[in-house]
């Protein structure tokens, strides 16, 4: 285990919670992920998952129980210092430049996050990066259209694009919400390659309806029905499980 860390965890979440009005939308949700892992949240639609991505990057606190992000207490952290600290998430809603191309667009981003944060690029910021922006671009297969306006690219080119900027300012954690979501079997097939491509020490959590799709990008995957975790386990494990069979089919068609 990492000593700098505490608790050696990427992202731990301790019991929580998160109601709106009577509705519990998260349940006790006890969930630990080690740096580097890639996990997979499974479950239909209203399972949670989106609200449990929230409560993580502070878009909505939760209301109880305690999130740890590397070790530090960050439960009552506005998202922007979340995001200070290496935590990233893409949305379900696409929200791209589309007027400016698909560098200017990652370019952006990388000067987003740069912005008030100690960096040892400062003095030729600009130069720097922009060719991190160029890298970027190239880790996400989009080097051939760099130059392209955002409004030109096929929906699985945009979602990749969204890829590159959750990758601006280095982050440590990513939270990708269904990426896959409407792409083709050959956009999904790209979107495997760039998950399963991207550098070791970057973890994420990545929400996905298909079990397919899931099952690739994953080490661990965590099933959720009405708020609650119910099951976790290897890719395999979660595969053979009857009872994940017949909840997350039997949920999937009800979804
Ligand atoms: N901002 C909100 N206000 C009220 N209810 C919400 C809000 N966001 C989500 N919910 C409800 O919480 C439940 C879980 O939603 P969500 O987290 O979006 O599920 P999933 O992403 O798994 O489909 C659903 O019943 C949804 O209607
Ligand atoms: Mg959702």
């Amino acid at each position: 285990m990492n000593a700098e860390t505490g608790t050696g965890l990427a992202l731990e979440l301790r019991g929580v919670s998160k109601r709106f009005g009577a509705l519990a939308a998260l349940s006790d949700i006890h969930l630990q992920v080690r740096p580097g892992e890639r996990r997979a949240v499974l479950g239909s639609n209203g399972a949670g998952k989106t609200t449990l991505f929230n409560c993580i990057t502070g878009d909505f606190p939760p209301s109880s129980g305690a999130i740890r992000f590397f070790g530090e207490d960050v439960t009552t952290f506005p998202a922007q210092e979340r995001i200070r600290r290496g935590l990233r998430r893409t949305y379900q809603i696409s929200l791209l430049f589309t007027g400016l191309s698909v560098l200017d667009n990652v370019y952006l981003a990388c000067r987003g996050v740069s912005r008030g944060r100690f960096s040892f690029r400062r003095p030729r910021a600009s130069d720097a990066l922009m060719q991190t922006a160029e890298e970027l671009v190239t880790t996400v297969h989009l080097q051939e259209v760099r130059n392209t306006l955002v409004s030109d690219l096929s929906y699985g080119q945009q979602r990749q694009l969204e890829i590159a900027m959750a990758l601006s300012g280095a982050p440590r954690f990513i939270l990708f919400d269904e990426p896959a979501a409407g792409l083709s079997p050959t956009e999904r097939r790209e979107l495997i390659a760039i998950l399963t491509g991207l550098p070791g020490h970057v973890g994420y959590i990545i929400i996905e309806h298909d079990m397919d799709v899931a099952l690739r990008v994953s080490e661990r995957v965590t099933m959720m029905h009405n708020g609650r975790i119910f099951k976790e386990g290897k890719p395999a494990e979660i595969e053979d499980d009857p009872e994940v069979q017949a909840l997350y089919l039997g949920g999937a068609t009800h979804g």
